[in-house]
């Protein structure tokens, strides 16, 4: 009977494969709680740092928007808002190597103090072409935080100044992060085992 099961199981996913429902299968890595607790340590240690300051926060779209609109709810500084958006990946898991701007800053940023919100940092690539736009336009100083970051691969010859997790070289979707631009509504960290 068991047997006979185990068969009926093997056919369902070979038939789900064929027929494209297979689901992939999405590991647990990081908890809504655990990135939670997390962010409320990041954003005191920025309420600390920041103390009579107006800082602008840039998020990196699409990525950081959840992370963002979690942290920022966080910061209890004077602070306002702009936004990135890069292009490198494509709908692939690996980096493409090139780096281009979607869309621009509408703020002015001299003589201002910036804090550019990531949420992943794999090979550097992107915040190294986010730190060459950015002390272009002459800030008054410039930061950055990152909910994750890649330790074994993360080729940064500047420090990101907050870290939420470091992470193994795995990717990773879910709280903002896609894959072929899905996945980013799930509320925790996920790895991708396998998508047929
Ligand atoms: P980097 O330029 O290689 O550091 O990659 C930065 C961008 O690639 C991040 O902002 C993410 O949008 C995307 N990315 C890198 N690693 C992952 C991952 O594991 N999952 C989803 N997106 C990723
Ligand atoms: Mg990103």
């Amino acid at each position: 009977m068991g047997f006979l099961f185990f068969i009926l199981l093997i056919l369902q996913n070979k038939f789900n494969y064929l027929s494209g429902q297979s689901k992939p299968i999405l590991k647990e890595y990081i908890s809504k709680e655990k990135i939670s607790r997390r962010i409320k340590q990041i954003a005191k240690k920025i309420n600390k740092d920041y103390k009579g300051k107006n800082p602008i926060f840039i998020g990196i779209l699409n990525g950081s928007f959840i992370f963002l609109s979690d942290l920022i709810r966080e910061i209890k500084i004077e602070c306002e808002i702009d936004f990135l958006k890069l292009s490198s990946y494509g709908d692939e898991k690996i980096s493409s190597g090139n780096v281009t701007l979607l869309k621009d800053l509408n703020c002015q940023i001299e003589n201002r103090d910036i804090i550019i919100v990531e949420d992943i940092v794999d090979s550097g690539l992107s915040l190294k072409f986010i730190k060459n736009i950015i002390e272009f336009k002459n800030p008054a100083s410039l930061s950055f935080v990152s909910l994750l970051f890649k330790k074994n691969i993360s080729n940064l010859d500047f420090k990101v100044d907050y870290i939420g997790f470091k992470i193994k070289n795995e990717f990773v979707i879910g709280y903002g992060l896609d894959y072929a631009q899905k996945y980013r509504n799930l509320k925790g960290i996920y790895v991708l085992k396998s998508i047929n």
